[in-house]
């Protein structure tokens, strides 16, 4: 049997927490054997203390490990010259040097999950925002020119490449679903700004180009203002979006508005041979150490992580504890074991963990 090596980086303000929490489920889920868990240090916290985000120690173990699961980075006034946050640039780094190319975020309403928009019920929206994860407006993250203290400018860069590679995966993973809850079709949407920028104009036909090898999937387009009115209108009309990365950035947080908030949102950040998972929410220093802190979302990155490994390596037994842990989560919300903050309960970060653990005993 294999033993999957996990790389884990607590992070920063509910970081720890939650992280930790993620571990104790996926070991319930798991077993002993089948997940070798080793914590590394990153984020704003160390950086204070040593003046490295991401310590080359850390980035070697990410670099060589199965999976990385990730809490939370970044801590309000811990930034660099420019400007920007210190905590951001361990995700960020993490991103561009490994090529995590396809920023998953799936949008689905749990059982027990009431959606802020009225009379959806779980299974009615069930979606994934593909995100492309490694250049856009993003490419010029600590390359945008700032002149006199009078201009500022950051350039948006699309690659025939990075768009190439992230609607193919988008088409292949509407294929691997049952379409969108309204209509059971294989969907892609284009999110885009076409209309008016030649580089969204690009961005839409080159994924029209790869959509040609895709006649069972049917293709959609969305400018980004309007989607967000249909994602609030129509939530049940989507399968798989695909867009640029300040979109993604953007249309993904209000996706997982629409089902529950950030506190119950899982990310996957994919490349060819790296996955970094973790809860699509910051760091809530606020409320950190305060067992206050939801670690559904984290829990939900680590089921992501499971069926992301047991469908790359083949391994059944990842695929279905994957398929376990989202049961457990699901049937506590609708039973209401043990009910978050965020989702109108009272029940602590080590509750809601003991809460998954019992339903997977
Ligand atoms: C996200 C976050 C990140 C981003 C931050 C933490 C770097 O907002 O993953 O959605 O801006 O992409
Ligand atoms: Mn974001």
């Amino acid at each position: 049997m294999t033993t999957y090596n996990i790389v884990t980086i607590d992070g920063d303000g509910i970081g720890p927490e939650v992280c930790q929490s993620a571990v104790q489920v996926l070991r319930e889920a798991c077993g002993a054997d089948l997940l070798r868990f080793t914590a590394h240090d990153g984020g704003a916290t160390h950086y204070q203390k040593t003046g490295q985000v991401l310590p080359p120690d850390t980035y070697e173990a990410c670099r060589t490990s199965h999976a990385m699961l990730h809490g939370a980075a970044g801590l309000p006034g811990v930034t660099y010259p420019d400007g920007t946050e210190v905590g951001n640039d361990l995700h960020l780094q993490l991103r561009f040097k490994l090529d995590l190319f396809a920023n998953v975020r799936p949008i689905r309403l749990y059982k027990g999950v009431k959606s802020p928009l009225s009379d959806w019920k779980a299974g009615q929206i069930d979606y994934v925002i593909v995100r492309e994860n490694t250049e856009g407006l993003y490419a010029s993250r600590g390359a945008g020119v700032v002149l006199r203290n009078e201009l500022a400018t950051d350039s948006l860069v699309i690659t025939r490449k990075g768009v190439e590679r992230v609607a193919k995966f988008a088409l292949d993973l509407s294929r691997q679903r049952n379409g969108a809850p309204r209509d059971g079709k294989k969907r892609m949407t284009v999110c885009d700004k076409a209309n008016i920028l030649r580089s969204y104009a690009f961005f839409r036909a080159v994924c029209q180009e790869v959509a040609q090898g895709y006649p069972d999937v049917e293709m959609d387009y969305a400018y980004a203002d309007a989607i967000t009115v249909h994602m609030l209108k129509k939530p049940d009309f989507y399968d798989v979006i695909v867009a640029e990365n300040m979109f993604g950035d953007i249309i993904s947080d209000l996706g997982a508005g629409t089902v529950g908030g950030l506190g119950i949102a899982a990310s996957a950040e994919l490349g060819l041979a790296h996955g970094l998972f973790q809860g699509a929410h910051g760091s809530a220093p606020d409320i950190a150490g305060q067992d206050l802190a939801s670690p559904l979302a984290t829990i939900l990155s680590g089921a992501l992580m499971l069926r992301w490994l047991g469908n790359r390596h083949g391994d059944a037994a990842l695929t279905s504890a994957a398929d376990r842990v989202e049961k457990a989560v699901e049937d506590m919300l609708e039973k209401g074991d043990a009910v978050p903050h965020d989702q109108g309960g009272t029940a602590r970060c080590s509750e809601v963990t003991a809460a998954v653990c019992k339903r997977l005993r």
